[in-house]
């Protein structure tokens, strides 16, 4: 439509960041002639959050019919809803939780406690499988979510997950890092100061488990993780565990603030 793409970026770093952190210029401001509401359609593509883009390629599909049709019919494409097919599609929406209001608001509470006052609390869930525990929980982090939370880790330990090391704090730190890829310059550049120093001196190790650190650090993505590391397995492994802890602390302290 536009002839260009929505980021440009030197290197692969500075797009992600792109990406994730700036709104793309709508197409109709580079070619005027555009219908306003392709622009929109696009638009909507590029949403940062999920929700906000459409569910699937067939919403995409219906709208683009739609303006066509609308263009055979009246010369033009007046505004419209878009997505609307989804929307329809989804009554009263997901993540319905019945009957939990009482566990909701002790985890809540719970959370609260901890955000206010910097206080470590647990939260024991259990029952039977099939109870629900993964759907409360799941409609706590979401309640948390809106509440304005800042960030939120979660990360589900499967019996006889192997292989994979360090799965577990891996999939803790990822969105945590890829949050801060997302974050404004002046953000960014702050908490790139902390991670640095956190991730030290393991950072290319750690950049190997979880990319996102590399893009934070800017370290070269074809660069391998050395193959041998220079200390014995055991002292490696505890030198990794413990700068994943350091990084999990950088996001345990004070909310940064550009
Ligand atoms: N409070 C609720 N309201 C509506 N639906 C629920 C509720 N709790 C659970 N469900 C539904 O019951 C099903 C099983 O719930 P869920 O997966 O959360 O159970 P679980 O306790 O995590 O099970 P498992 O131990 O096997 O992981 C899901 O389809 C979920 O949507
Ligand atoms: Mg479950």
């Amino acid at each position: 439509m536009t002839g260009r793409l929505p980021f440009e970026g030197a290197d692969a770093a500075a797009r992600v960041h792109a990406h994730a952190s700036r709104i793309a210029r709508a197409p109709a401001e580079l070619v005027p002639q555009l219908p306003p509401q392709l622009s929109l359609l696009v638009m909507k593509l590029l949403e940062k959050t999920p929700e906000h883009r459409y569910t699937d390629a067939a919403g995409v599909l219906a709208d683009l019919r739609r303006c066509e049709t609308l263009l055979r019919q009246h010369g033009r494409i007046p505004l419209f809803a878009l997505d609307a097919h989804s929307a329809l599609r989804k009554p009263g929406g997901a993540g319905l939780v019945l009957g939990r209001d009482a566990e909701l608001q002790a985890l809540f509470a719970l959370y609260r406690e901890v955000a206010d006052s910097a206080r470590m609390r647990a939260a024991w869930v259990s029952g039977p499988s099939g109870i629900g525990k993964s759907t409360l929980l799941r409609e706590a982090v979401a309640r948390m979510q809106r509440s304005g939370a800042p960030l939120l880790a979660a990360a589900k330990s499967e019996e006889g997950r192997r292989g994979k090391p360090y799965a577990l704090l891996v999939e803790v730190l990822d969105p945590l890092l890829r949050h801060v890829v997302g974050c404004a310059n002046e953000e960014f550049a702050v908490w790139r100061n902390r991670i640095a120093a956190a991730a030290k001196p393991v950072e290319r190790t750690l950049a190997g488990l979880l990319p996102a650190l590399g893009v934070i650090l800017g370290l070269q993505s074809g660069q391998p993780v050395p193959a041998a590391p220079e200390a014995a397995p055991a002292l490696e492994r505890e030198r990794v565990l413990q700068g994943m802890a350091r990084l999990i602390a950088c996001f345990a302290g004070p909310r940064v603030r550009s």
